[in-house]
Parts: structure tokens; C-alpha cells; sequence
């Protein structure tokens, strides 16, 4: 075997691209691809030198030559997989959301800590040059205080009742909610102030999906997250977007600072315009290929998490971070269900 073993487990979707970047990273072997379904590790596996192929992920743990893994399972199963994994000794890259309850983020964080072995979530926003651009005029301190910032990710209907046989069990507040919140906790340096978030109110309401789809699961989450530096930011995430959007996501962000704001569009910025039988946006920035290579900020954040790895150097996030964005969405379902605000306080420390 050339290179540091890597296994996938998961095969999914997005599973398929963590394999597909750890077959094209130097220094790296794809080592394993584990899906419960038979059929659909194998065809991730044939397309990249033949991998071996796994049904039980814990077979997968036990190859000594597999160092690290990345756990790209529905959003509600990663507690056993992780916990798993540390306790073979292998480094972890987890896809957001960390986990869907505080008991399940504590329980992978602390079985990372006792192995000592690497935890990444995969909150790969940090890496998008949009958000960057935002990063670097904030810290340059271009914009001045934050007083406003306003964020919507939505995704079209086929999301939640196409793309996800596991939409009911989750939600669109873990699945998208999760990227935006780690993102503004990222902008706003929250890790390193005490207690940034004050209170937040979050009105979430099932219908179009439950009704007419049979996805038990909300339409969307509306929320207002007041912080105690002044600074309001009102985030809007749906799953109901009809599929005939331009592109399965739309992505705006909107921030307004003392000095100068910043506005971002991520989905129908319109760089590249497909114009066939109706008009769309190809991807050009989440995970494009190029020259065949999966390219793009999705697959940057994985390969930071295997040059990390190889190094032996902590990656940009970690299982904390996970444990904050969790713990805010724990929250949003609280206000949701009591109709009250809610109170934040302390998210990276108990
Ligand atoms: N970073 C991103 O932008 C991004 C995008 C999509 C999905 N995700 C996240 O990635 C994870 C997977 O999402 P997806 O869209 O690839 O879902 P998916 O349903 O396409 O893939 C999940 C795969 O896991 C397999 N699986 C289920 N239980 C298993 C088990 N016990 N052992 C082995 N395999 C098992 C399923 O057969 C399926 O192939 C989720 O947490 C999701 O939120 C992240």
C-alpha cells in the first residue's frame, strides 16, 4: 500500500466524494469503502483502483493499515461509527452535523480524547472563497462592528424527498442549518469570546412536506440569534424550495457592519449559466471537477483533513466546534416547540 490508509464509511452521496478526494490526494491510499449496501460501495470502489469493500464498518476498523476514516453516514448515525473508530486508534473526519443530541457530540468528543486521535467535522464554509473574502474584510476590520447579518440556505423539494431517504429522521435545521451556524460562529470568533450568543428565537413549521410529500419533518426554521455584542442576525433555512430553481440550493449572505457591508450569493451568483429547456447554474465552487479531480472548497476542507493527518497537525475544526453547532440547534428545537426564546449561553464550555 502507497500512502496513509483511508477508509470511507458511507458511500452516499457525499461519502462518494470523501473517497474520491482521498483517491487523488498524494500521500494518501484509499484503503477501504464501506456502504451497508453492497452494490454502491462497489461502484464508488471500481471507479477509484478498486478499494477494498465493506458492509460492516467494523470490519473496515479493524485493517491496521487504515489510519484514519471519514464517517459520511446519515446525520443521526454517526455516535456508534465515531465512537468506533477512535477506539481503534483511527483519525476521524465526521460530516456536520457532529451529531443530532448533546449525548451523542459528548460521547464522540469524548472517546476522541481518550484515544487521542484526531476529531474534524467537515463544516467546509470555512474553506469557500466567498466566506474567506468576508473572514479577511472582518478581520482587516474594513466593515467595523457587526450590527446586522441576515442568512439564508434553502434547498429545493428533491432534497428532503428525493436525494434523502432519511430526511424524516433529521432535519433541515441539521442538515443546512448546521453549515450557517458554524460558519457565523466563525465570522463572529465566538470560540473565542465567553458566551457570544445571548438568546435566540426560532419558529419552525411542518406542512408542504408532511402533508404532501409524507416527510415528517418541518418545512423550515426561521431564526433570530441575538448576541451580546449588540449584533442581530436573522437565519432562514428551508427544505421547500420548488424544484424548478435554478439550482438545488440558494445560498445569500448579507452583513452589515458600522463601516461597510458584505454581500454574498452562493448559489446564482451566475458565473457559469446553463441554458437548455430551462436555466440553471452549474456548480462552480462547492466541489466542481476539474481535469477529472474533484476540486472545489468541499473537497479542500477533506483534503486538509488528510494533510493534517499525514503531518500530524490539528485541523482548522474540531470536535468542539461540531459541539457548538449542536448544542445552537438543540436550542432552535427548543424555542420551535415552546414558541419562547431561549437563552444560549456557554457553547464550548459545560
Ligand atoms: N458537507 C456537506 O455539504 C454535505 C452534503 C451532503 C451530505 N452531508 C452529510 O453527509 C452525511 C451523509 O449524507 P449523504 O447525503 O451522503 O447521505 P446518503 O443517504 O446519500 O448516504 C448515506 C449512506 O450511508 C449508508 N449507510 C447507512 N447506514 C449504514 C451503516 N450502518 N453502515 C454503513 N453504511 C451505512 C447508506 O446505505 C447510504 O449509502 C450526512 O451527515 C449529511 O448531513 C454533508
Amino acid at each position: 500500500m502507497n500512502g496513509v490508509g483511508f477508509g470511507v464509511i458511507g458511500a452516499g452521496t457525499w461519502g462518494e466524494l470523501h473517497a474520491r478526494v482521498y483517491a487523488d490526494t498524494p500521500g494518501v491510499c484509499l484503503a477501504g469503502v464501506c456502504d451497508l449496501n453492497r452494490e454502491r460501495a462497489q461502484q464508488v470502489s471500481r471507479s477509484l483502483r478498486d478499494a477494498p469493500v465493506y458492509t460492516d464498518y467494523r470490519d473496515l476498523l479493524a485493517d491496521e493499515r487504515i489510519q484514519a476514516v471519514s464517517i459520511v453516514l446519515p446525520d443521526f448515525l454517526h455516535r456508534e461509527a465515531a465512537v468506533e473508530a477512535a477506539r481503534q486508534g483511527k483519525h476521524i473526519l465526521i460530516e456536520k452535523p457532529l451529531a443530532t443530541t448533546e449525548e451523542d457530540a459528548r460521547a464522540i468528543l469524548a472517546a476522541a480524547a481518550e484515544a487521542n486521535v484526531t476529531l474534524m467535522v467537515d463544516f467546509h464554509n470555512r474553506w469557500s472563497p466567498l466566506f474567506q473574502s468576508l473572514r479577511q474584510a472582518i478581520e482587516i476590520g474594513e466593515l467595523g462592528e457587526a450590527q446586522m447579518i441576515t442568512y439564508r440556505l434553502n434547498d429545493t423539494l428533491y432534497v428532503p424527498t428525493k436525494m434523502l431517504s432519511w430526511s424524516a429522521r433529521s432535519s433541515v435545521a441539521w442538515f443546512l442549518a448546521s453549515h450557517c451556524l458554524d460558519t457565523l460562529l466563525w465570522l463572529q470568533g465566538a470560540r473565542e469570546g465567553a458566551d457570544a450568543i445571548e438568546r435566540l428565537y426560532c419558529v419552525a413549521k411542518k406542512g408542504l412536506l408532511a402533508r404532501q410529500y409524507g416527510v415528517d419533518t418541518p418545512d423550515y426554521y426561521l431564526t433570530t440569534l441575538e448576541w451580546r455584542s449588540g449584533l442581530t442576525i436573522f437565519l432562514e433555512n428551508a427544505w421547500i424550495l420548488p424544484d424548478s430553481s435554478p439550482s438545488i440550493f440558494d445560498l445569500k449572505c448579507q452583513y452589515i457592519g458600522t463601516k461597510g457591508a458584505f454581500l454574498i450569493d452562493g448559489s446564482h451568483h451566475g458565473a457559469a449559466q446553463r441554458l437548455t429547456q430551462t436555466l440553471s447554474y452549474p456548480d462552480a465552487l462547492v466541489a466542481p471537477t476539474i481535469h477529472g479531480r474533484p476540486s472545489g472548497f468541499a473537497a479542500e476542507s477533506i483534503r486538509h483533513f488528510a494533510r493534517c493527518v499525514i503531518e500530524g497537525r490539528k485541523p482548522i475544526v474540531d470536535g468542539l466546534d461540531g459541539l457548538a453547532v449542536t448544542r445552537l440547534i438543540l436550542k432552535m428545537e427548543e424555542s420551535a416547540r415552546t414558541k419562547m426564546p431561549v437563552a444560549v449561553g456557554s457553547l464550548y464550555h459545560d
